[in-house]
């Protein structure tokens, strides 16, 4: 105990006193246990604010847009990253379209339709003169804008617009581009409405 109790300096009353008091052990230990814990748990779940876990992504989105893809999903992303680059320029990145620039893929019967093969043509070959895309004439014309795509990005991309905006078809394979390519009709021209309606689907 401390000196105080032994010598005789007793406050005079109504002082008030302040004596040293020391927190209770227990809530030492429990302290340093909690502070050990969640070391722990920092430990393993903080990343250590390292950069690479905390900066490179902007939203949730972004993240999940950068994990590893497989399979379908990452042809079709291929595929949209490929129009937006080629012809997304004109057809707009969502497929509707600009007045007087370029027709709607979205919901087009030769986007949609059951074979691919007039569909494919029209960007190796081009189109030119009158066209009619969901029941409105279009008469402008279009370079061959896939013709230097190497297949599988073409297929890709015929598969991207098969399947997005509301379009639902079968997708497009680089050997069936390959294909088709061996076969165009000889000579430049661009594909006309006729030409396109005389092949098979
Ligand atoms: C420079 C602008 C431009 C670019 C780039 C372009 N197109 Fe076109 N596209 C057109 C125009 C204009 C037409 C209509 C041609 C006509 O009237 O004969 C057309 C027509 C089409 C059609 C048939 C009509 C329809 O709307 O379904 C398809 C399919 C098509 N384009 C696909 C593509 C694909 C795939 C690409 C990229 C590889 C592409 N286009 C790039 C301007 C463009």
């Amino acid at each position: 105990m401390s000196d105080e109790n032994k010598s005789c300096s007793v406050p005079p009353p109504g002082e008030p006193t302040a004596t040293p008091s020391t927190a209770p052990m227990w809530i030492i230990v429990v302290t340093l246990i909690l502070l050990f814990i969640g070391g722990i748990y920092f430990d393993r779940n903080s990343g250590w604010f390292n950069a690479k876990v905390y900066s490179p992504y902007a939203s949730a989105e972004n993240l999940d847009a950068c994990q590893p893809q497989s399979g379908a999903a990452a042809f079709i992303a291929r595929g949209k990253k490929t129009y937006e680059a080629v012809c997304g320029v004109c057809h707009g990145p969502d497929g509707l379209g600009k007045p007087g620039q370029a027709p709607p893929l979205a919901g087009s019967e030769w986007v949609i339709a059951k074979g691919f093969n007039r569909l494919a043509h029209i960007p190796l070959m081009g189109v030119a003169g009158s066209i009619q895309v969901s029941g409105k004439d279009w008469n402008m014309n279009m370079a061959a804008m896939g013709a230097a795509l190497p297949d599988e990005d073409l297929a890709a991309v015929l598969t991207y617009i098969r399947n997005s905006w509301g379009n639902k078809a079968s997708s497009v394979a680089g050997d069936d581009i390959k294909h088709i390519r061996a076969k165009l009709p000889a000579g430049a021209q661009p594909m006309t409405h006729d030409m396109l309606m005389q092949m098979p689907e």
